[in-house]
């Protein structure tokens, strides 16, 4: 990623989500043109941050900014890495195929660095997922060779989606702009960078560089069968047994919700899979259609600065938070919510809503014991 060789941005301040934190300086204009998969990804980590890194955005930095922002990551190379990499954790825990293909995605964004041309120093850490370690990040696109390698990993990361269930075509959200001019010390024409536009300014300024066809994604995938651990995973109602029996086989989920096992697997694994996608599609239906009244299941009511938290709707794979966040757990879509509300609150009382970060933590405990109740 690029930024105008010599410029200054002293203006512009970024706020931590902590009321103690100090704003540090931005010298990099373009960490968030994706921010839709930020947002998800950082929804994803908040459910357990053991690093406590304070933000996903931290980890498309160059290392200078990224050290504000760390947490108890020292190997700045690799922060992007193990960001996504918790996110997948969680989002895998929770059945969110979505979060999962978002970390997936932000694994693969490219990183501020230095200057036009300069490509990003890769992370030489074992990710803990074997998805995530799939995955590095794309390069500038005026680096050398960087259509090629940035072709090579997009076709990576769709492989890599494509085996936990979610769309492929989705890694071509990873794609970066057109290449700078290595001789334009502003270099700002091809590039966008606002953290205000939900959509992705990437995305709706049409800015995007798409690194393969779809046709290349789908021959890519062509023969990616969905992980064993996944199905189970994303089917979280899933018995232990199920678990136990599907860890050694490979099952292939359609997107019609038919579990096919590859040849040699046994008929057990076909109940197994079979029983873990109807419970947790039944659970989903009972518990949506006994209280869904109204439409809206988040019933906690706390708004601090106006920011209530999200609605979580029947739909998706079972339930969806503000209408995208699928989720199979009613649960698990709800603690989102409020997760999300939390992370709105912190981001209002930082700029100055006239309440503290404290207030919003309290605010989430009451949400979360509200779901709970
Ligand atoms: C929100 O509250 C829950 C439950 O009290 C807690 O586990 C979680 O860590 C809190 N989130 C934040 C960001 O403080």
């Amino acid at each position: 990623m690029v930024y105008p060789v010599g410029a200054v941005f002293a203006a512009t301040a970024y706020f931590l989500l902590s009321a103690s934190a100090l704003p540090i300086r931005r010298e990099v204009p373009q960490e968030h043109s994706h921010e839709p998969i930020l947002t998800s990804v950082r929804a994803s980590l908040n459910i357990n941050n053991p690093n406590a890194i304070a933000d996903p955005v931290f980890g498309l930095l160059g290392n200078a900014a990224a050290a504000g922002g760390a947490g108890k990551i020292t190997n700045l190379d690799c922060l992007q890495q193990a960001t996504a990499d918790q996110a997948f954790t969680n989002a895998k825990a929770a059945g969110d195929v979505e979060g999962m293909t978002n970390a997936l995605i932000f694994r693969a964004l490219e990183r501020n660095t230095g200057k036009v041309g300069l490509a990003s120093v890769l992370c030489t850490e074992t990710a803990a997922n074997p998805e995530i370690a799939a995955v590095t990040q794309h390069q500038d696109p005026a680096s050398t060779g960087a259509a090629a390698t940035n072709k090579a990993i997009v076709l990576a990361l769709a492989k890599q989606i494509a085996s936990i269930g979610g769309n492929p075509q989705d890694a071509l959200k990873s794609g970066t702009f057109a290449p700078g001019n290595l001789n334009d010390a502003t270099a700002k024409g091809n590039t966008c960078d606002d953290a205000n536009d939900l959509q992705g300014c990437i995305f709706t300024q049409n800015l995007l560089v798409e690194d393969a066809t779809a046709d290349e994604i789908n021959a890519a995938v062509s023969g990616v069968a969905v992980a064993s651990s996944t199905a189970t995973s994303a089917a979280s109602s899933a018995s232990a047994s199920a678990d136990a029996v599907c860890s050694t086989v490979t099952v292939t989920v359609s997107a019609a919700g038919t579990v096919a096992t590859d040849a040699g697997a046994a008929t057990a694994i076909t109940s197994a899979a079979a029983t873990a996608t109807t419970s947790a599609a039944a659970t989903a239906t009972t518990s949506a259609a006994a209280t869904a009244t109204g439409g809206n299941l988040q019933t906690f009511t706390g708004a601090l600065g106006g920011k209530s938290a999200p609605a979580v709707t029947a739909g998706g794979r079972g339930f969806l938070v503000a209408g995208s966040d699928s989720f199979l757990n009613v649960g698990a879509a709800l603690g989102r919510s409020c997760d999300i509300q939390h992370n709105q609150c912190s981001n209002a009382a930082n700029s100055g809503g006239g309440f503290a970060v404290g207030d919003c933590d309290t605010q989430n405990n009451s949400c979360h014991a509200a779901i709970t109740a």
